[in-house]
């Protein structure tokens, strides 16, 4: 078969990684498909590579129903950030379970003693998200030229420049389903025009959404292209909706932070050119009755009562005994050191992006942990200088010290120059929180076939309901 191809009438016979579906084709080579298929589904596809030993491929549509899909009820659509909403949420929960053993199946002589747990459920499996991005776009598709001036939703899965046009976001909480609503409605009635990438006119773009789930409280972000409100008129607009904004903020006084965030780059991201138009800069969050103040470039898990229980799990595992020190490498905003640092005597915590961590320094005293060094480095530098005892840092302790490695990386997994220095640490346990369990497995791999640590415990966690992401929590001593 060739590239660009439609294949039709393939079963999707299983998920295998990343939410991609396993296939075979008539001549009898595996199909990697991709687009949010369903197991049990029949469909159509088109083939996007040849590899050797399997084809790639999109889903083009569903031609027979899996077994495993649900009649939704009628306000619930079906978008790329909750493709598995028909399926049943057991069965969601079956599949995930699936995916991680699969991937564990590349160690299977490594886990032979290890404790593989059941998945643990998300508390809440609707209106789970602390945060929410809606996008406006002037098309409804820009390749085949359909246009809706004041479309806004979310990108349809697999075709960023379309957008599905919904009224109702059943990951969000019904408040911000209702802030949302008059947004909507405003920049519909609205005569200034939604931003448009082609020709980089146009005002709308995004609109963010995020609540705390302990506190409630509420911060809205208006991402727009200040750029085009440079005429006279523009002088009226800007005051209908500065008025607009108060009024929201009286209607929903949970509403605590307002920003508007002026991007006037070509590319569809949101960039951090912020300005506190309402109130506080900050929103709090409370996680195991810690707090943590979030700004608006802050990393914070979406699920807050999910990431309750994935920390409590790390916490069971590494134990209540106090102990030396501890490395919280990718620390994103620095909720697990947060939780650490009453059991240990110092913790270092290591993170890319220093705006992930703004707030470290409050957040520590917040929670009264003075033991605590953020350091805004790249792991894999940290580690190297770390080990040679170059960092400059005060107090350093010798390598063989560390008590503690808490791994959390991005998707991609760990650099590959930074395996290595994981073992030569030494450190009695290491947890390794990850959100892929493909490149989980990959380093691993590496750590067990290189060291003498032992995989003791897999923890499947599913924060994120209606999705394919899963987060695996394993645990690792020597
Ligand atoms: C999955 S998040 C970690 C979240 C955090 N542990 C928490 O629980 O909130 C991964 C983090 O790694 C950071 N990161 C990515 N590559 C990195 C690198 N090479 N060195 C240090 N941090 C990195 C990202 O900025 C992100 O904050």
């Amino acid at each position: 078969m060739k590239k660009h191809e439609i294949v039709e009438n393939i079963k999707v016979d299983k998920l295998i990684f990343w939410g991609k579906g396993l296939g075979l084709a008539p001549d009898g080579k595996k199909i990697i498909i991709g687009g949010g298929v369903i197991p049990g589904s029949v469909i159509n596809l088109r083939i996007l590579k040849d590899r050797k030993n399997y084809y790639e491929a999109q889903m083009l549509e569903e031609v027979v129903k899996s077994p495993l899909e649900q009649p939704l009820p009628a306000h619930f659509q079906v978008y790329g950030g909750c493709k598995w909403l028909p399926i049943n949420h057991d069965d969601q929960l079956r599949i995930k379970t699936e995916q991680v053993k699969e991937a564990f199946n590349y160690l299977k002589d490594y886990v032979v003693d290890a404790t593989f747990h059941p998945i643990i459920a998300s508390p809440e499996i609707y209106g789970y998200r602390n945060k929410v991005e809606f996008s406006w776009w002037k098309y409804i598709s820009a390749r085949e030229e359909v246009h809706d001036e004041f479309r806004f939703w979310f990108h349809k899965q697999g075709e960023f420049d379309r957008i599905i046009d919904c009224s109702f976001c059943v990951l969000a909480d019904d408040e911000t389903n209702s802030i949302f609503k008059e947004v909507n409605t405003f920049s519909r009635n609205s005569w200034i025009t939604t931003y448009d990438p082609k020709s980089q006119i146009g005002f709308w773009r995004h609109f963010v959404v995020r609540k705390a789930k302990f506190t409630w409280e509420i911060m809205l972000i208006f991402s727009v292209n200040d750029a085009y409100l440079n005429s006279s008129e523009s002088i009226e607009f800007q005051k209908i909706f500065s008025d607009f904004v108060a009024n929201l903020t009286k209607k929903y006084p949970n509403i605590k932070s307002v920003y508007y965030l002026k991007n006037n780059g070509k590319a569809d991201i949101v960039t951090w050119e912020f300005e506190l138009v309402f109130w506080q800069k900050t929103i709090t969050e409370k996680l195991l009755g810690k707090s943590f103040e979030i700004n608006p470039k802050s990393f914070f898990q979406t699920n807050s009562l999910g990431a309750e229980k994935l920390y409590s799990e790390v916490l069971n595992l590494i134990g209540t005994e106090k102990r030396g020190l501890a490395l919280d490498l990718y620390a994103g905003t620095g909720t697990i050191w947060i939780m650490l640092a009453d059991r240990f005597n110092k913790v270092y915590s290591v993170e890319l992006v220093k705006e992930a961590s703004l707030d470290w320094e409050k957040n520590a005293k917040l929670n009264k942990a003075n033991n605590i060094e953020f350091v805004n480095a790249k792991v894999e530098d940290f580690l190297k200088n770390f080990i040679k005892k170059e960092t400059g840092l005060e107090n350093i302790r010798p390598v063989s010290e560390v008590d503690l490695l808490v791994i959390d990386p991005p998707r991609d997994g760990m650099h590959p120059d930074t395996l290595p220095s994981i073992i030569a640490f030494d450190s009695e346990t290491i947890i390794y929180v990850s959100c892929n369990p493909a490149t989980l497995a990959r380093d691993l791999d590496f750590i067990v076939k290189n060291s003498t640590y032992k995989i003791t415990d897999v923890i499947p966690v599913d924060m994120f309901p209606h999705t394919h992401h899963i987060e695996t929590i394993v645990k690792l001593v020597k």
